[in-house]
């Protein structure tokens, strides 16, 4: 255990640099609970109101990702080792177990193992895409590290059909993606941007995967799946709004969701990042665009929000999921989340890195407001005007600090909010700022531990 220090509020250096272990100690709390079997990864310790001691294999997959990432920190070396195992030997248990959905977009299961079959939005078709994306990042690595037996004894065997999790996950992708099924905030059924976005990038690293294994037929078939999927996104852009769309093909759920605009396409570029295969990346124009709606969108949504400074600092605004959102309603409307405004962080330290080794930035209608957002977030402002086209020196250098201090101001809102031990719940109260919801939120750690290591610049996130 830690030893946790309590610190009032400090420069978000100092602050960064605490927090991180605190938020993996925490993470690694909420795995392998007592009650469970080894492998389970708790939402959330907390057992009512709500009730998220579950393992869901979307929030599971996403913090064994980040824990792949970590990888490269000797002191957690063997214990990850270990914890992974134990993670890929629960998912092929949840993958052989009956559910209800009867198919690998099962959203939860309880900590031991068993199906939920109580009724729920399913199936939630990004879980079995994420989990294969996780694992396969942990695959490349053990056969970097010429462990190749467990590669193929438990992850990928290259049968079909598949007793290993990552073929038996990227088959179903391959073969499912076109299905409808419920998004990630398990409200809406359709076809969702984040969803696709898993799909492809899972898709694409896993025929490479498949390749290296010398899969070939499904190594092409992959490729060729990712391809249509890659092709069909274009159905996302809204060239009149400005933004991409959250959901297409709507078929019911949530039907006061009217504008579309939805913190779900920030996370799908995010968590869809892939550095070999670069798709809708963070400093994507039409990323950009959606990401500028989403900032305006909130910006005046929650009493919080005008509080716009920390210490003389500036602080952006607390994000939720989407303006319309009456989850957990707060006098009508939902409260903003941990997860969703680290997302707007992240989003911003990627953008810069990803600018800082392209050439040139061409100004256009879909980057010119966040672009401008972020310059102007730091002292000196300048103007750029659509046609503008930057190559290397102090205006690229304004752009990219200014992406850096944009992404700070987001950040500094999670260090207001958040509390003083260092422990998030997912959601903060949109009139007093005090945190609500479950507590211990696994999904918070991991977002706050992925944007202070973008921030740092260290190689953990996927880079
Ligand atoms: C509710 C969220 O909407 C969903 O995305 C998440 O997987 C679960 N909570 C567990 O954190
Ligand atoms: C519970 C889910 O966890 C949450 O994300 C969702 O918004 C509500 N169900 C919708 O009813």
């Amino acid at each position: 255990m830690l030893d946790i220090p309590t610190l009032a509020l400090a420069n978000l250096k100092e602050w960064t640099a605490l927090r991180k272990p605190i938020a993996i100690q925490k993470v690694l709390e909420n795995i392998s609970p007592e009650d469970g079997r080894p492998g389970a990864i708790l939402a959330s310790p907390s057992r009512s109101n709500p009730n998220y001691y579950f393992h869901w294999v979307r929030d599971a997959a996403r913090t064994i990702r980040t824990l792949v990432a970590l990888q490269s920190l000797d002191t957690y070396e063997t214990f990850l080792d270990s914890t992974i195992k134990r993670y890929v030997e629960f998912s092929k248990i949840n993958q052989n177990t009956p559910t209800p959905s009867n198919s690998l977009g099962e959203p939860k299961f309880y900590v031991d193992g068993t199906a939920y079959f109580k009724p729920w939005g399913r199936p939630q078709n990004d879980g079995p895409a994420e989990r294969a994306i996780a694992l396969i990042r942990w695959a490349n690595l053990l056969l970097e590290d010429g462990r190749k037996d467990y590669v193929t004894e438990n992850l990928y065997d290259g049968k079909e059909p598949s007793e290993s999790v990552i073929k038996a996950d990227l088959d179903f992708v391959g073969n499912h993606w076109q299905d409808s099924c419920f998004d990630l905030w398990e409200e809406v059924n359709g076809t969702h941007f984040y969803t696709r976005m898993q799909q492809r990038t899972a898709l694409r690293e896993g025929a490479a995967l498949a390749k290296a294994l010398k899969d070939n037929g499904a190594s092409t078939f992959y490729n060729e799946q990712a391809e249509k999927i890659e092709d069909d996104m274009e159905r996302f852009w809204d060239a009149q709004n400005n933004h991409l769309k959250t959901t297409i093909d709507w078929k019911g759920g949530a039907n006061y969701k009217y504008s579309n605009l939805d913190i779900a396409i920030i996370l799908g570029s995010c968590y869809g990042y892939s550095k070999d295969f670069p798709f809708y990346s963070p400093n994507h124009d039409r990323v950009l665009a959606s990401a500028f709606s989403i900032h305006n969108a909130f910006l005046d949504l929650y009493p919080i929000n005008s509080i716009k400074e920390l210490d003389g600092e500036p602080m952006g605004p607390g994000i939720g999921r989407y303006s319309e959102d009456i989850y957990n309603p707060n006098g009508g409307k939902a409260n903003p989340w941990f997860l969703c405004t680290l997302a707007m962080s992240s989003l911003c330290y990627q953008a810069a890195k990803l600018y800082d080794k392209d050439k040139t930035i061409k100004i256009n209608d879909q980057n010119i407001g966040f672009i401008s957002l972020a310059i102007n977030s730091s002292e000196e402002s300048t103007k750029l005007k659509v046609g503008d086209i930057i190559k290397s020196g102090k205006i690229k250098n304004k752009i990219i600090s200014g992406l850096n201090t944009l992404g700070d101001t987001y950040l500094r809102r999670v260090q207001y909010h958040g509390a003083e031990d260092g422990s998030l719940s997912e959601q903060f109260d949109l009139n007093t700022g005090f945190m609500l919801s479950a507590r211990d939120l696994t999904w918070s750690y991991i977002s706050l531990i992925i944007a202070i290591d973008l921030r740092d610049n260290t190689p953990i996130n996927d880079d």
